[in-house]
């Protein structure tokens, strides 16, 4: 080799090698949601059967980086955990729960009384008819104590009670409520505080901005409180739209449970780009469904850029109200990991191509989490600048 060739071999070497030192190191220093968060609160998803069992590599490896808590989005409501009576099925909870071990992430328990995927037998006896209060709060007693006592130490929070109260603050006709009156409530909080004693308890719901629902879920804070009973935070769900709720009656509802002596969670989190189907009644009841419309899926070949702008400013303003709210909350948790997995696609209008979450469906972190991450460490330096 001539002296010439042999010198630009080892400076393009020495270039090669500096490239992917470079490479390596903006790799490891590009900061992530839970890292840039943690002095807020907790950065959470929903984990699908695909994550919870390793098959989805690619998002089980976004979980690992990106949030500090999971929750579980369908394996451990009660339809799953107990199909027949007496008979649990428990290895797609085991498995979500030992995931979440193995990686430091903190778990919450979702749900364990909700009307909505609870099996049939649960209020009907063998005749079909519907069981006495003293039957069903046996099977409330008995589902809660069975399912927290397994996971005891091991899952810190659950969603003891979902969706109970309607919009404008009166009790769902559920069948907890036909059956046992509003009782069901401090029941199953009870139930759930002497399982385990440790474990923080929380109220989820829907739309709990909307003021008749929100001074309703007050007076049951301090109902439940006034008893003695511990509940610890709210769950606000979270699917939110373009055009609904406003920032000021979201903020609203927040200092509205701060004020009655509760943390509050995010914890159902995801904003969806497309038309609402629905002009009254927005919300997230699982059984309010609309039939596919063609005019209502306009971005099946992706998201206008007008559109996913509007989408990051609107995101963005909801984690600036996060952010700045962080003393009172512990946890937000999206509703799922990217963009196909989320239940917008098909909720409330099957077959849609939505998108409510913060990673797109090839699995690249969206403009907005670059934003958040920003957002959070501007607040970390005023925070500590005015300390
Ligand atoms: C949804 C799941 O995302 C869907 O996969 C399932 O088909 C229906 O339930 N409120 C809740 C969540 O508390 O458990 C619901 O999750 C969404 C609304």
């Amino acid at each position: 080799m001539k002296p010439l060739t042999l010198c630009l071999c080892i400076c393009l070497a020495f270039t090669l090698l500096d490239c992917s030192q470079t490479k390596k190191e903006v790799e490891v220093k590009e900061p992530s949601l839970k890292e840039a968060l943690k002095d807020k609160f907790l950065i959470g998803t929903a984990l699908n059967l695909n994550q919870i069992w390793g098959k989805d590599t690619l998002a089980v490896n976004i979980v690992k980086r990106q949030f500090s808590a999971i929750v579980a989005e369908n394996c451990m409501k009660s339809m799953y955990l107990q199909p027949k009576e007496g008979e649990f099925y428990f290895n797609d909870a085991d498995r979500f729960v030992d995931f979440g071990e193995q990686n430091g992430l903190f778990i919450t328990g979702h749900t364990l009384i909700w009307h909505s995927q609870a099996p049939g037998w649960f209020f009907t006896d063998d005749k079909g008819k519907d069981v006495s209060k003293k039957v069903l709060i046996e099977r409330i007693k008995n589902h809660i104590t069975t399912v927290i006592s397994r996971y005891k130490g091991r899952i810190k929070g659950w969603d003891v009670v979902n969706e109970a109260i309607l919009d404008d603050g009166s009790w769902r006709d559920s069948k907890f409520y036909q059956i046992i009156g509003e009782d069901f409530i401090p029941l199953a909080f009870r139930f759930a505080h002497e399982a385990d004693p440790d474990a923080e308890l929380y109220y989820n719901d829907y739309n709990e901005w909307h003021a008749g629902k929100r001074d309703a879920i007050v007076k049951l804070i301090k109902s439940l409180k006034d008893s003695g009973l511990r509940i610890d935070a709210v769950g606000m769900q979270g699917h939110i739209g373009m055009d609904y709720p406003n920032l000021e009656e979201y903020k609203a509802a927040i200092d509205a449970y701060v004020s009655a002596g509760v943390k509050v969670m995010i914890t159902e989190l995801d904003l969806s780009a497309l038309p609402s189907p629905r002009q009254k009644n927005i919300g997230a009841n699982v059984s309010d469904t609309a039939a596919y419309r063609q005019e209502m899926n306009p971005y099946t070949g992706g998201l206008p850029d007008s559109v996913a702008t509007a989408w990051t400013q609107r995101m963005g303003d909801f984690f600036n109200l996060f952010i700045a709210n962080s003393e009172h909350i512990k946890r937000v948790t999206l509703w799922g990991v990217m963009d196909a997995d989320s239940w917008k696609n098909d909720y409330p209008m099957p077959g849609r191509t939505d998108y409510a979450l913060l990673f797109d469906r090839e699995y690249k972190a969206k403009q907005i989490v670059k934003e958040i991450i920003e957002k959070a460490n501007a607040n970390s330096d005023t925070t500590t600048n005015s300390k």
